[in-house]
Order: structure tokens, then sequence, then C-alpha cells
């Protein structure tokens, strides 16, 4: 019994194992990937998932907006994302009478549905690989400089032809493992892209800043567009004329649920990743960037919180800002205890030294014995300058936003300066009249010189190299001089006199004086400059030398390791992640179940809160338990998570189980594994989706907007049940073969 026992104990274990790292390129899953994907459950061909000659799922996927992802899932061009990806949308169709962000949107037909200018949706067509053509008399002696030229020359060669074989596509060439492989990406881009339906915040957006990065999760992030095209089902720019765009494939769901252990696989857009840093760089990060960065928004965000919590109208205007500086700070500080739990910087030493090692036995590598210490010494040159590049980036352009604005006057005082046409002066004058309405319009000048007095003097603190004057001299100062000298810039700023917009439109010529002799312009002007013309090239000189070196480190560790395939890190290309869903143990005795339920938002429900509030008919619904046919089991599953390899961007992308089904809507990572940009560890890195069954639930039953879910191809046949129904039928015929 105990032996049997056991048994399963391993079979479990190996089975888990299975579970891969990696965002790999769809066109390459037939050849790197698909047994693997096979032995964990997929039960559709590589052809059925990424296919340039047959419609297959990717003409389903869908770059939103260029930073996130979507997906097909009607004939009739419904496009489903994230919340938070539509975000911005529903906040310009909101206003006070009006508010969508609030109580949600929802258009009953496809006339109440509302266009969105600027918004695009591309599909990509094929993706062929160019190195040889981009790489074509591209000489390995010529200075890098000279190669940047002629691999420039050639890209601008290839994409020309390609506009002209196909003017109605969109080219693009992108570079992948540090330009050893060079794509190109033929995409269509659909600008006519109209939103439909939105969860209010209180279920889209349900934890917000708290539960962001943080399983157990109970968000509902979803929220709903249509594409449309032209008369012809062409990409089209908007016109009150297109038409819902059919589109080659769209998505089926399946409503039937998973269980743990079940293949699911992620589609989309993830953007950036790091995974081929040698470990002394992963150490920056954790030690030294990481911790830099935080320390500048600790101040930031206690500042701006403190005030939200006793401020409605603060709360209101700071509600985006704040989440936007708290998402990547949060993140900082997993990545730094997410290394640190499963010893990522000493298992990336042990994989260099594998490599050492290898170098020394396989001759077409030998003269990389010594690669990865070159590496680590560039790294170490560049960390002092990215140092100052982030004091800048935290302090200059995140921190003071007013820093940022004040750098739109370069223009007006340049005009001004070079005594320009009084038309041109007047245009300029207007046009940033109108800019500093809609800056004012969220800002709190008394908010901002409080977060000025705790982060300049970090800047001040951090910055070194070849300083203007004006930075040099305030650097010297006591701090009680700099609190001085920053509460008088911040009194005396242009963006402080209440009569600045009118002179801009009326008096722009006076307006630029007033700038630029405001040391508040003065100020953000030096530190851009100095950002721009001493520390940016100073970095590029360091930058140019680590992609020399990672280039030949990924090569060479695809010599090194030829059994083991590798992925190139995410660049906002088409990507395809598989892995199982999983339960996790988050830290020592503490085990975290792979789904929620209603019931979970029901217990973090605090009503009147500015996270955890709810709409009463959620709880209405909760309470009837009236969950139609999305519920399981008396029950309504909300998120779950799996072992799906994502980053930044894969936001809104769909994940499918082993027929290629939309079953979640990517939306997050958990805490305990979003070091997973430079180290993923299977044991506790997993994606968090929504559960498609509580957004067809929330459609239909909490908005009544059912005739969007009739729309849809609905699946209510589990996996497990088709497979066993195909080995029946298989068994049968079979059977009366040997019969
Ligand atoms: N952490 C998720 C991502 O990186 C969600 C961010 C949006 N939500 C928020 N509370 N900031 O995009
Ligand atoms: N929340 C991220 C996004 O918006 C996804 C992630 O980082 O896991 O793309």
């Amino acid at each position: 019994m105990k032996k049997v026992y056991l048994f399963l104990l391993s079979l479990s274990i190996s089975f888990s194992a299975l579970a891969r790292e990696g965002m790999w390129l769809p066109q390459l899953l037939a050849q790197l990937n698909y047994s693997e994907m096979q032995r964990m459950g997929l039960q559709i061909s590589a052809e059925d998932i990424y296919s340039v000659n047959q419609s297959s799922l990717k003409d389903a996927i869908v770059h939103f907006n260029g930073g996130c992802t979507g997906e097909l899932i009607s004939s009739k061009g419904l496009l489903l994302t994230n919340h938070h990806c539509g975000f911005s949308m529903i906040q310009s169709h909101s206003t006070l009478e009006k508010n969508y962000l609030k109580d949600g949107f929802w258009a009953m037909n496809l006339k109440e549905e509302l266009a969105n200018p600027g918004v695009f949706a591309s599909i990509v067509k094929s993706l062929e690989d160019v190195t040889n053509q981009v790489l074509e008399g591209v000489d390995q002696n010529l200075s890098a400089e000279e190669r940047e030229k002629a691999m420039a020359a050639n890209i601008r060669t290839i994409l020309a032809a390609e506009k002209e074989k196909n003017p109605k596509l969109d080219f693009e060439i992108k570079d992948f493992f540090y330009g050893n492989q060079y794509i190109l990406i033929s995409k269509a881009i659909y600008r006519d892209v109209r939103l439909v339906g939105a969860p209010p915040s209180s279920i889209g957006k349900y934890g917000a800043d708290t539960d962001n990065w943080v399983w157990p999760r109970h968000t509902g992030d979803f929220s709903i567009f249509r594409v449309y095209a032209d008369a012809n089902n062409e990409a089209a720019e908007y016109d009150l004329n297109n038409v819902p765009y059919t589109p080659k494939q769209h998505l089926k769901v399946n409503i039937a649920g998973t269980n743990d252990g079940d293949f699911t696989m992620v589609y989309g857009y993830p953007g950036s990743t790091q995974q081929y840093l040698p470990a002394s760089e992963v150490n920056n990060i954790i030690s030294e960037y990481n911790p830099f960065r935080i320390s500048i928004r600790d101040e930031i965000l206690a500042i701006l919180d403190a005030k939200m919590r006793v401020d409605e109208a603060t709360r209101l205007k700071y509600a985006s800002k704040y989440a936007r500086i708290s998402n990547s700070w949060k993140r900082w500080k997993g990545e730094i205890i997410g290394v640190e739990a499963t010893n990522g910087i000493i298992e990336k030493r042990k994989e260099e030294v594998r490599f050492t090692k290898a170098s020394r036995k396989i001759p077409a590598i030998a003269e990389y014995e010594h690669l990865v210490p070159e590496m680590v010494i560039a790294y170490e040159r560049r960390v002092p300058l990215y140092l100052e590049r982030y004091a800048y980036i935290e302090v200059g352009y995140y921190g003071l936003e007013s820093f940022r604005h004040l750098l739109a006057y370069s223009k007006l005082v340049d005009l001004k300066e070079k005594n320009a046409l009084a038309d041109d002066l007047q245009k300029e004058g207007e046009r940033l009249a109108l800019r500093l309405e809609g800056f004012r319009k969220d800002f709190d000048a008394d908010l901002e010189a409080e977060v000025a007095q705790k982060i300049l003097p970090l800047y001040l603190d951090a910055i070194a190299t070849d300083l203007p004057e004006i930075i040099e001299e305030l650097k010297s100062k006591d701090a009680k001089a700099r609190a001085k000298y920053i509460s008088k810039l911040f009194a005396k700023s242009p963006l402080a006199d209440q009569g600045f917009k009118d002179l801009l439109a009326n008096d722009p010529g006076k307006a630029a004086k007033m700038v630029l002799k405001s040391e508040a312009y003065q100020l953000s002007m030096a530190m851009y400059k100095h950002f721009i013309s001493v520390l940016n090239p100073a970095v590029a000189d360091q930058d140019a030398e680590i992609e020399k070196l990672q280039a030949t480190y990924v090569k060479a560790l695809q010599i090194a390791f030829p059994e083991q395939a590798m992925y190139p890190d995410a660049n906002s290309t088409l990507r395809v992640s598989y892995g199982t869903v999983e339960p996790y143990e988050a830290r020592d005795g503490v085990e975290y179940e792979s789904r929620t339920y209603l019931e979970g938002v029901l217990e973090k429900y605090v009503p009147g809160d500015y996270e955890f509030d709810l709409p009463s008919r959620l709880i209405e619904l909760h309470n009837s338990k009236d969950y139609g046919p999305y519920g399981e089991n008396g029950k309504m599953p909300v998120c779950f998570v799996a072992t799906n390899h994502t980053t930044g961007g894969n936001s809104g992308s769909p994940v499918l189980n082993a027929y290629g089904e939309l079953i979640g809507l990517n939306f997050d990572r958990a805490w305990e594994g979003v070091m997973s940009d430079m180290y993923f560890d299977t044991r506790r890195c997993r994606n968090i989706m929504v559960d498609l069954r509580y957004v067809l639930f929330i459609v239909d039953k909490f908005a009544g907007a059912g005739y969007l879910v009739e729309e849809m191809d609905l699946e209510t046949e589990s996996v497990a049940m088709r497979i066993a129904k195909a080995e029946a039928l298989k068994a049968e015929q079979e059977k009366v073969l040997a019969e």
C-alpha cells in the first residue's frame, strides 16, 4: 500500500515538472515544443495554433493598442481584453453624470457602441525569418555604427519591397536573441475599435492596488470592444459606415471548467524580459536598482496615499497616477523576495559554471571561456550610470509631474528667443494653454511640492556625472537651504500663477519670458538635458558593449546545450506560453489553491471602501445563487492560476485549453513569482486569469447583455469528457477491426 502511494506521489511530481518555462515563437512550435505540449495534454495540431496558409488560432489574437493583448470571440469582431487595458478608453467616455468607470457601460446594440479615436488592434498575417537578408553584406569587421547603418539600409529595402507587394498590410522587422535573429512581421492594423462593455470598477478593478500582483485574487478584470472594418472586411480608419469585422477565426468559449493539471496555453504579446542576464546583473537589479527605485517611490506613494485617504477630490485626481506608480513599485519588491526565496542568483551562477565547463570541451565555443566574467565587468561598469539614470527617471519623470509638464514649454521659449513669427508664437501659446488646462484638472500643486521636498534631495544625492552649474550648486547646499529653495521653486513656478493660462493664450511672448525666468523651468530643463546629453550617451556606450557580449552568450549557449530549446526574450511580439493549472506553495506551511469563487469576493467586501466596495446587484446575485449556466456545483468561479510564463503585455491574453478554446483571460501574476522576467521557477511562478465563466456571468446575469453571449460559440463539454469519448470510440473501432 505504501509503495503504491509513493509511486503516485512521484508521478504527480514528474507531471508538474512538465510545466514549462518560456515564451515561444508560434511559427516554431511544431519544431521545438509540439511533442512536449502533446505530452502535457494538447489535443490540436501545431497548424491549428499557427498557420499562414489556413486559418488558425493566431487569426483571433490581437495586439491591443500596442501595449496589451486581446482576442476575437465572435464572428462579428467582438474583442475581449482586460479592464485595465481598456481603462483609459472607458475613462475618456466618462463624465460625472455618465460615470462608466464607476457604474460600468453596456452598449445594448451596435449603435450604442462608442468610438475610440487613436485606438488600434493589429492582427499578424505572417512571421518570416529574414536574418540572412538583414545581415547581407554586413561585415563583422565594420564598426558598430557602420554595422547599424548597413543593417538599417537592408531593413528599409526589405520593408519597402513588402509594402509594394502588399500595400494594405503593415510590416515590421524585429530582432530576437540580441540581434542573432530577425523576423519580418506582416500585420493588418484595424483603427476602428469601439467600446461595447465594461463592468463597474468595483468588479473590473476589484481589490485595486492592495490586491494587485496578489493571489488569491477576485478581480473581474475585463472589458469588451468590437473591431470594425470597411465594406470589404479590410482594415480601415474609423468611419460611421464601417461594419463589424469578420475574423478568419474567432475563439470558442468553453464553460465546462478545468481541473488541476489541465493543459493551458497563453497566446499573446509579452512585452519584455531579461532571461539571459548573468547572475551578477540579476544581483544588481535586486540589490541596487530595485531598492533605489523603490525607495524613491516609497516617498511618493506615502505622501499621495495619506492625502488620498482623507480627501475625496485628491483620490479622484490621483487614483490612476497612484496605480501607475505603485504597479512597478510593488512588482520590484516581489522580484527581490522571489529571487532570494528561490536562490535565483546561485542557480544562475550554476548555469554559468556549466557553460564555462562546456566551453572548455567544445572547440566551437572554446574562445568564450571568459565570456561570463567579461559580461560581469561590462554590467558592473554600468551600475553607477544606471543609478543616475534611474534617479532622473524616478524623480524628474515619474515623480514630479510638473517638471515633466514644464518640458513642453521649451518650444515656446525657443520660438520667442528666435523671434519667430507672431502667428507661430500665438499658435504654440494656445496649444500650451489647452494642455495646461488638462494638466491642472488632475494636479495638486501643494501635494507635489510636498513630494518634491522628499525626492529632489534623493535625486541630488544620487547624481554626480558632469553636472551643470545649476544642479552642482543645489547639490552643494545643506538640507535646510535645499528645503527653502524647493519651496520657493514651487511658489514661484508659472504653474502656480492663476493668470498663466490666459497669458499663454493672449500674450505668449510674455508667457515665454515668464517661463524662461522661472527656476522651476530652469531646473527641470537642466535635469532633462543632463539626462539626455550626458547620462544617455554614456549608458549607450556601455549598452553597445553589453549587447554584443549578450548576443555572443546566447549564441554560445545554444552551441553548449544543443538539446535545450531556447526561447528569445519577450519583445512585444506574438508568443505562446504553455503550462498547467496548478496550486502552489507560497511559503512554508502555506498552500494556495488554484481557483477562487464569488464567496471570496464577498469575504473581501468593505462597504464604501475605494478598493473593496461592491455593486449591490452582484451581492443580490450571490445571495440568490443565480449563476445560470456559468456556475459550478452551486458556486461561481472567479479567477484561477496556472504555470504559464507571462509578463507585462500579456494582459488581456486568451488562456486556451487543450482544444484551443477560451477558458480564461490573463491579467496578472502571483506575487511569489513576479521575478519570472529574469528568473522563472515553476514551483512558484503563476499567471493569474479571470475564469471566462465569470466574464460571461457578469455580461449576462449582472449587466443583462446576454445578446453578447449569444454572439459567441459556447462549448459545454469538458476536455476530459471529450478525450474519454474519443478514446472510447477508438477502442470501439479497434474492437470492430479485431473481430
Ligand atoms: N499588475 C497588473 C499589470 O502589471 C495589473 C495592473 C493594473 N492594476 C493596478 N491596480 N494597477 O498590468
Ligand atoms: N498585468 C500585466 C499586464 O498588464 C501582466 C503581468 O505583468 O503579468 O500586462
